[in-house]
């Protein structure tokens, strides 16, 4: 334990006198909760309280552990200062308090991120003496889980929380609707869930791949799961932005109520939820009764997720169906439009006109930009760089995701050995290296991107292992693009970094997290025979 290994990076950090002093915890160590921390301690108490077997009781100001909030500091940021009497851990809010307490939970040690004590021998947990000043980068410091394409039940996703709180990450973009599966319980609309969240086999591997995994595949979140995993969350200091995508990647709804398809196209009756990987021509038909419907499920995912931000997908949404539909032509022509192009910029226009309505504001996947956005409305930039610049440039906020450096489906070796290879080779130190800023933008510009965030799409993660090794270890080097003030990217010390991953893997290890061995997969990590769709070269800079 030292508080060199800190992952993500401190802002500042110095050891303080009494030389290579500690502060030790025990079994008299209380704990003092300043007004507007108590949720704080109940966290701490709990999870620190869990590994080391120690009560912490209710303590009084000046000694032991002493969470305050400190309104001279930014929101986030936070001081943990460690003396011979009391370790204290001043937060901006309590977002800053938890921050600084996440801090405190990594220099015990990795033992301290067990759920019980390994040791019962052990009594005391000594913390080094030291003055820690810290704040994020990033003010949105995210990462997107596709629960859609392979369902990750309730537990996995309160886990993962857990692990974005130990990397001080912020926001769970919630993927939860996709062709291949509806992930929540809309009580209007039962047939949702009840056809449209499971399918009868999956595509196992790449969608080029011969082979199926012949079982049902399925699960949906009830609005209590939800309920419990907002909260939860809320309890970690994340906001969950839950995505319902539109007007594309909506098969699954369309197999539930084939009536939002276009009728006049194709059966739609004859649909059923997506077996198989790629983009889905059965998109939503463009009128006014699937607007209603959509209401219909946003109004419940508003009353779910107290988050500003919701998001409605836009992406890839192939216009070949309303090419070919007299009633979506007879629908470009009534609203004036060039063609069916721009009905894409309509159906978002409407959703974000109705959730400015109602005080949120829509996030979108880039392709949102085409046709013109609202000023509000805020971007996910994916296809590389560049829908970032463009949305940064029209005034509209913007979170960087590009696909070709945080895309965490993408293989992260070149090694015949990774499970299913997809996309670019992007190792632990490209990610590392990532700048989520755009350098061609001004000060003024960049001050829209609110921050950046990793995806994870699952096609070929078919459970919580699969997931965790695509995951991890690069979600650290992530963290530290996120959260840490970083130099641009030549000069990272990914030397350094490696150092404190050192330790790192042993936080991980006491976690549980099934991540990617330095040394390659383990033999049950590998996927041999199942065929990837691997990139070769670089990825394009820009
Ligand atoms: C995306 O990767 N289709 C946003």
């Amino acid at each position: 334990m030292d508080f060199e290994d800190l992952i993500p990076a401190p802002r500042a950090g110095r050891r303080v006198p009494p030389a290579r002093g500690t502060f030790t915890l025990d079994e008299a160590t209380a704990l003092h909760a300043a007004p507007g921390t108590e949720r704080v301690a109940r966290w701490l108490r709990g999870t620190l309280g869990a590994a080391t077997g120690l009560p912490f009781a209710e303590g009084r100001e000046g000694s032991g552990i002493v969470l305050r909030v400190d309104p001279e500091l930014a929101p986030e940021a936070y001081r943990l200062a460690v003396d011979g009497h009391a370790i204290r851990i001043d937060g901006g809010s309590a977002a800053g308090v938890f921050w600084g307490a996440q801090t405190l939970r990594q220099l015990l040690g990795p033992d301290a991120f067990r759920r019980a004590p390994v040791d019962p021998a052990r009594r005391t947990w000594d913390v080094p003496t030291v003055v820690i000043e810290d704040a994020p980068r990033f003010r949105w410091r995210g990462l997107m889980l596709d629960v859609a394409r392979h369902f990750l039940p309730k537990d996995g996703v309160l886990r993962y929380l857990d692990l974005m709180a130990a990397h001080k990450l912020n926001v769970l973009h919630f993927h939860l609707t996709d062709d291949q599966g509806w992930r929540i319980e809309i009580r209007k609309y039962p047939r949702l869930t009840e056809v449209g969240s499971w399918r009868a086999r999956t595509k196992f591997g790449h969608r080029a791949s011969p082979l199926w995994e012949q079982k049902p595949h399925g699960g949906h979140y009830t609005q209590d799961d939800i309920r419990e995993i907002v909260a939860y969350a809320a309890e970690r200091h994340i906001t969950v932005v839950p995505e319902i995508d539109v007007p594309g990647h909506s098969q699954a709804a369309i197999a539930a109520y084939p009536e939002l398809g276009n009728t006049d196209v194709i059966d739609t009756t004859a649909l059923s939820v997506w077996d198989d990987w790629g983009i889905s021509p059965n998109v939503l038909a463009p009128a006014d009764s699937t607007l209603r419907f959509y209401e219909g499920v946003f109004e419940e995912v508003l009353e779910l997720f107290p988050s500003r931000f919701v998001h409605v997908g836009g992406d890839e949404c192939p216009k070949d169906q309303w090419r070919r539909s007299a009633a979506a032509q007879a629908r470009v022509k009534e609203l004036g439009l060039a063609g069916e192009e721009e009905l894409q910029a309509w159906f978002i226009g409407h959703f974000d006109r109705w959730l400015t309505a109602r005080g949120r504001r829509l996030i979108g996947w880039d392709e949102i930009l085409e046709g013109g956005l609202a000023p509000g409305a805020a971007v996910s930039s994916w296809r590389g760089y560049a829908g970032g610049v463009t949305a940064a440039r029209a005034g509209h906020d913007v979170v960087m995701c590009p696909e070709q450096q945080v895309y965490l489906d993408h293989r992260q070796d070149a090694g015949a050995d990774e499970p299913v290879p997809i996309g670019y080779v992007r190792t632990l130190e490209d990610v590392f290296r990532f700048e989520p800023v755009p350098p061609e933008l001004t000060p003024e510009e960049a001050r829209h991107v609110l921050g950046t965030q990793a995806n994870v799409w699952t096609e070929v993660m078919e459970d919580a292992a699969r997931v965790d090794y695509q995951v991890f270890p690069r979600l650290a080097a992530f963290a530290e693009v996120a959260w840490s003030a970083l130099p641009t990217p030549p000069e990272r010390d990914f030397a350094g970094f490696e150092r404190r991953m050192t330790a790192h893997y042993r936080r991980l290890d006491a976690l549980g997290v099934a991540y990617r061995p330095p040394t390659g997969p383990r033999p049950w990590q590998r996927r041999p025979g199942v065929l990837g769709r691997p990139i070769d070269g670089p990825p394009p800079n820009r």
